[in-house]
């Protein structure tokens, strides 16, 4: 055994802790609303625009991504994240900032909706927005009418100013308000994990934040993926974990830990939306070609997208710093990953018992460098950078 892996769980308490889990998550009750199927994908405004959001930067952003390819590798979903709205009418009704959204959100959704794109927006289940526009709370219903009457497909519901309210209780109302708004419209849970959301949120959202906010550093993507992966029982079409929205492209981190970033979501079936400029990505700097290279990366964005929706896991585990994950999917192959966290290049060992491939003989993709490649004598070993991934699928050959 190399010793780069030298503590393993044994690979058959993993597989039947992973059976029993599973069968336990299976059985909650399903959010039935029939979106989300596999995980959302689009892009949303908050990571790199923050409040500085309007129709021309939407319209902009709708147009980049039917012409960068993104539309095409499956990104669906545009969301408006905080600081659309600024007040309510007489009637309580939503009104959007006049000066930036002009005309309103109607014609923005049917802009969004012409170019194949579906439209999303951002509201709070308390009294107030993170940034102190007006929340939904007492005006459930109302908002959910109103968007659904502008062609919203999408709705993300923060937290903020949610004192002394059951989340459970006012995100089951909120989404009893969208399945009877008259349109269906996938429903984004975004109270960071502070009442145990994978216990609960399965019944009632299509996803649910399982963590604070994303910032774009690499310690941030370490604390956010030791927090989220725990609770990989609770995923399943439907109904999935979210980390939080990607920060690839936005300059903050290096090549091998944006692969990272994007691998670790993919494995854990997360949903994918981009939180960049996404009007830039075909512009001829490095930074541009190494994100179309990430975001667009279908070998990837396929484990992602797998249609069995099983959530990855950390098959196994050689602290602090490398780690082997596994993903089943549909066709009977595994996505794995060998994962350094390490300031120095490592050689990791997959072991295939650990991993789930039965046979000792494997087809191996490695889905970064797009080559073929093949495991024998039940294992493969690769050399994986600082901060960085290997990311591989494997079929089993033979019996
Ligand atoms: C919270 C959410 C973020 C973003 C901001 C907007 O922090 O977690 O994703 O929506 O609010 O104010």
């Amino acid at each position: 055994m190399p010793n780069t892996i030298r503590r393993f769980l044994t690979a058959g308490a993993i597989v039947a802790a992973a059976m029993l889990a599973l069968t336990a998550a299976r059985t909650s009750p399903p959010h039935d609303n029939g979106l989300a199927r596999t995980p959302p994908m689009g892009w949303n405004s908050w990571n790199h625009f923050g409040c500085n959001v309007s129709a021309l930067l939407i319209r902009e952003v709708a147009d980049a991504m039917a012409a960068n390819g993104m539309r095409d590798a499956g990104y669906q979903y545009i969301t408006i994240d905080d600081c659309w709205q600024v007040a309510r009418d007489a009637k309580g009704v939503i009104v959007a900032d006049s000066a930036r959204f002009p005309g309103g959100m109607k014609p923005l959704a049917d802009y969004v909706h012409s170019k194949g794109l579906k439209f999303g927006i951002y509201t709070d289940a308390g009294r107030f927005t993170c940034q102190h526009r007006p929340g939904s709370y007492g005006y459930e219903d109302i908002d959910a009418k109103t968007y659904a009457s502008w062609g919203v497909d999408y709705v993300k519901i923060d937290w903020c100013n949610a004192e002394g309210i059951d989340a459970p209780t006012q995100y089951a109302k909120l989404r009893d308000a969208l399945l009877h708004s008259g349109r269906p419209i996938v429903f984004s849970i975004c109270e960071w994990g502070s009442n145990r959301p994978w216990e609960w949120a399965p019944a009632v959202g299509n996803l649910w934040r399982t963590t604070g906010d994303i910032q774009d550093r690499w310690n941030s993507v370490l604390t956010i993926v030791t927090l989220s992966s725990q609770y990989w029982h609770a995923a399943k079409p439907g109904a999935w974990n979210d980390p939080d929205m990607l920060e690839v492209g936005n300059g903050g981190m290096t090549r091998d830990e944006y692969r990272a970033h994007f691998s670790l979501w993919a494995m854990m079936a997360a949903p994918l939306m981009a939180g960049n400029d996404v009007r830039t990505m075909l512009d001829s700097t490095r930074l541009a070609a190494s994100t179309r290279d990430i975001l667009l990366n279908r070998d990837v964005i396929a484990v992602d997208q797998d249609s069995l929706g099983v959530q990855g896991m950390v098959v196994q585990d050689n602290p602090p710093d490398l780690q082997v994950w596994a993903k089943p999917l549909a066709d009977g192959s595994r996505a794995v990953l060998l994962f350094n966290r390490a300031s120095v290049p490592s050689a990791i060992t997959a072991n295939f018992g650990a991993v789930g491939i039965k046979t000792r003989e494997a087809r191996i993709r490695d889905l970064w460098t797009h080559s073929d490649t093949s495991g024998v004598a039940g294992r493969y070993t690769a050399t994986v950078p600082s901060h960085g991934v290997v990311m591989l699928r494997m079929w089993p050959v033979g019996r």
